[in-house]
This record gives C-alpha cells, sequence and structure tokens, in this order.
C-alpha cells in the first residue's frame, strides 16, 4: 500500500469528517490500496503502523479528489482560430459553426483523431481531471458517428452519443431526426453510456429533442441534454422531464426551470460550462441563484474546438468563484462531487474509504488557491486509482 502523509488540508468530500460538504481533514494521510481503491483517510497521527510499503511525505500539501469533467467533445479534428478571432472582433457565436468541424472531422484518419483527442486527453489529466466524458457530435453520419465513439471510448468508458448535435447541411431535419433515433441510434448505442441533444434554436427543438432522449433511454442509454445555452427556450424542461442525469449550459435559465432542476433534488444536475460563455462573449450563468434554490451544481470545460477550448478545470473553477458567485468550497464540491452526480457515480468524485484512489496534490497549501492564483501551475502529481499518472509525488 501506499500511504500519503504530510498533507496539510485533505478534501475528501465526506461530510462525516467535518460536518461539511468538503469533509477537510488537516494534517492529514492517505492509504492507498493494491486495488487502486482508498484503504484509509484521516488525521496523519492516526495513520494505522505496518500497512504502507512506501511512505511518502507531501509537505504540507493540500490534496483533493481527481477532477470530474463531465462535459467534453473530445473527438474531432482542425480548429476554429478564425471564428473565434471574428467573435472577439463583434461576431456572434452560433451553432451552425459546428458544421465546419464536422467537415474537417469527416476529412480526418482514425489515427488523427485519436492522436487529437489522446493530446487533449492528456491535457486533462495533467490540470487534475481523472475522470471525463466525451461527447460524439463532429460526425454526423452513421458511420462517423460510431467512428467518434470508438475512438472516445480509447480515452474514457463515459461515452455519449450526441449525432443530434446539428442537422447536417443539405439533409432534411425530420429525416435525419428519424436517422438519429433509428439506424445512428441502433450502430452507436452499443458504444456509449449517454446520449445528448443539443436543444436551441438552430439546432434541435423541444418535440426532436424529446423523441431523442426517448429513444436513447429506450435504447438503454442515460439521457443528458445541452440546453438554455444561446437564449432562453424548452431545454431545461425537457431534460428534467426525461429524468436527464445533467441540462449543461443553462446559462439562460428561467426561475421555472431553476424550480423544476431544484424539484429534482440532484438527480438532474446543472452542469455550468462558463469558458463557453467567456469564449462567446455571453454572461456567465447564475450559479449562486441556482444554489441558493437547491439546484446540484456541476462544473465542467466542454472542451470543443468551437466554443471552449480548454480541458483546465482549474481556469474554470477559478471563473465560478470570480464571475459566477460560487464560494471556494462550492466550485470545488461541484468540479468533483457534482461532476460525479452530473454522471450519476458514486465511486469518483470524493475519497472515502472504498473509492477510487483518483486524487490531486496541488503545490499550495489550500484549494483556495485554485480560485485565488488563476492561471498558476498548481497541479504537483495527479493519481488515478492508485498510480501516478502525472507529475511526481517527491
Ligand atoms: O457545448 N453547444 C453545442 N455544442 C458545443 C459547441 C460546439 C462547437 O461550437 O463546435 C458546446 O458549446
Amino acid at each position: 500500500m501506499l500511504a500519503l502523509a504530510g498533507i496539510g488540508e485533505l478534501v475528501t468530500n465526506d461530510p462525516a469528517l467535518d460536518g461539511g460538504p468538503l469533509g477537510v481533514v488537516r494534517d492529514a494521510a492517505v492509504l492507498v490500496g493494491g486495488d487502486g481503491r482508498v484503504a484509509w483517510v484521516g488525521e496523519r497521527r492516526a495513520l494505522p503502523d505496518g500497512h504502507a510499503d512506501r511512505l511518502v511525505d507531501l509537505g504540507g500539501r493540500a490534496v483533493v479528489p481527481g477532477f470530474v469533467d463531465s462535459h467534453t467533445h473530445l473527438v474531432f479534428a482542425g480548429d476554429r482560430t478564425d471564428e473565434f478571432a471574428a467573435r472577439m472582433a463583434g461576431r456572434r457565436y452560433e451553432a451552425g459553426g459546428i458544421r465546419v468541424t464536422v467537415a474537417a472531422t469527416r476529412a480526418a484518419s482514425d489515427a488523427q483523431l485519436e492522436a487529437n483527442a489522446r493530446r487533449l486527453a492528456r491535457e486533462a489529466l495533467a490540470s487534475g481531471t481523472t475522470t471525463l466524458e466525451a461527447k460524439s457530435g463532429y460526425g454526423l453520419t452513421v458511420d462517423d458517428e460510431v467512428r467518434l465513439l470508438r475512438i472516445s471510448r480509447t480515452v474514457t468508458p463515459e461515452t455519449t452519443y450526441l449525432g443530434a448535435h446539428v442537422v447536417p447541411d443539405g439533409t432534411d431535419p425530420d429525416a435525419y431526426v428519424r436517422l438519429v433515433c433509428g439506424e445512428m441510434l441502433t450502430a452507436c448505442a452499443p458504444h456509449a453510456r449517454w446520449i445528448d441533444v443539443f436543444c436551441e434554436r438552430g439546432a434541435f427543438d423541444a418535440d426532436q429533442s424529446r423523441a431523442i432522449l426517448a429513444a436513447g433511454v429506450r435504447a438503454g442509454l442515460g439521457a443528458r441534454i445541452h440546453a438554455n445555452q444561446l437564449g432562453s427556450g424548452p431545454g431545461i424542461g425537457v431534460g428534467v422531464a426525461a429524468d436527464a442525469a445533467s441540462c449543461d449550459h443553462c446559462t439562460h435559465a428561467s426561475d421555472a426551470d431553476i424550480e423544476a432542476l431544484a424539484g429534482t433534488r440532484g438527480r438532474t444536475v446543472a452542469t455550468l460550462l462558463p469558458v463557453a460563455d467567456l469564449s462567446t462573449r455571453s454572461p456567465l450563468p447564475d450559479a449562486r441563484r441556482m444554489l441558493d434554490a437547491g439546484v446540484t451544481v456541476a462544473l465542467a470545460t466542454n472542451c470543443n474546438p468551437g466554443s471552449s477550448f480548454t480541458a483546465s478545470v482549474p481556469l474554470v473553477i477559478a471563473l465560478a468563484v470570480g464571475g459566477m458567485g460560487m464560494t471556494c468550497e462550492e466550485a470545488l464540491w461541484s468540479a468533483t462531487a457534482g461532476g460525479a452526480a452530473a454522471l450519476r457515480r458514486t465511486d469518483v468524485g470524493h475519497l472515502r474509504v472504498g473509492a477510487s484512489a483518483d486524487l490531486v496534490v496541488l503545490d499550495a497549501p489550500s484549494h483556495v488557491h485554485l480560485a485565488y492564483r488563476p492561471g498558476a501551475p498548481l497541479v504537483r502529481a495527479v493519481v488515478q486509482q492508485g498510480r501516478v499518472v502525472s507529475g511526481g509525488l517527491s
């Protein structure tokens, strides 16, 4: 077993330990079992003797659970530098930009797509993400969507079928929805855990979104939805009614939307993606209003080439605290336990005994530094299932 000791501040997300949501233990230690799970956590002075083959002193650094990034679009080709620059010069963001990436993705080889996805997955890991979800959605033909999901599966088991990202150019929308709910779903479902739909003006309307999620659920997939990103609309209501694990974006959520999310008592999480709002010059979502109403909030990167080209959860945490009214504690919880809730996972997002030993050693004495020092390279080491996968412990 590996013992990590000398932890100045350990965040476990186990409220039983200190009565607060983060379950903070000071002067702490963690024992990691050979099975890659947390075997023991507590104060250093209570560390049981004789169990560890190796003991590492972390010199007072903070340790937090590995980040759970529950919304990414990792498999694509090309980039949209020009579109971004034009937006920063005043042009509006439109859902149709997705088609530019679809064209580049269809033209790319599997090897190119895999290399790009692996590079981004490595970036995510190096910034502390130990669990990530990845969507298809830049293929939009049966073969290309299957290809994207197969490649996604090489980087994560949390794969999402997003054939309903936009209607491809030159295609009749009704015929495309039939394809998404029929032949494409049949081909994609074996490679996916989730189904998603972009419910937005310019993408899919409420009736189409309902039909797509219902078809996915009948095929054994869990539902999630892109909702209320670019304007107010029916997305959150559709997601809640479909028992979606998560409504993502929620930038333009009404009081009724927030009430509906709160009414699910955490069954449907609001996943906020502030870099997308930053990169599209949109208002940031009002996390405070949601939290005060009792909504369970997750934070995620939305890593994609159009609206949010980053895999950095620490950046998202800093934005959530600085611009969305979240406390440092709430933002860290939302980027760990909140992400796990958005994926309906109980084995990650916390460091209770039996959890996957996924943790981040910070070059800082406290998790507060994640927001206090935006942009600073604070991630010293990342442990995933008990193995050091980035940086070093000594
Ligand atoms: O979550 N909103 C839809 N999908 C992505 C954007 C993808 C793109 O612009 O390429 C998002 O922001």
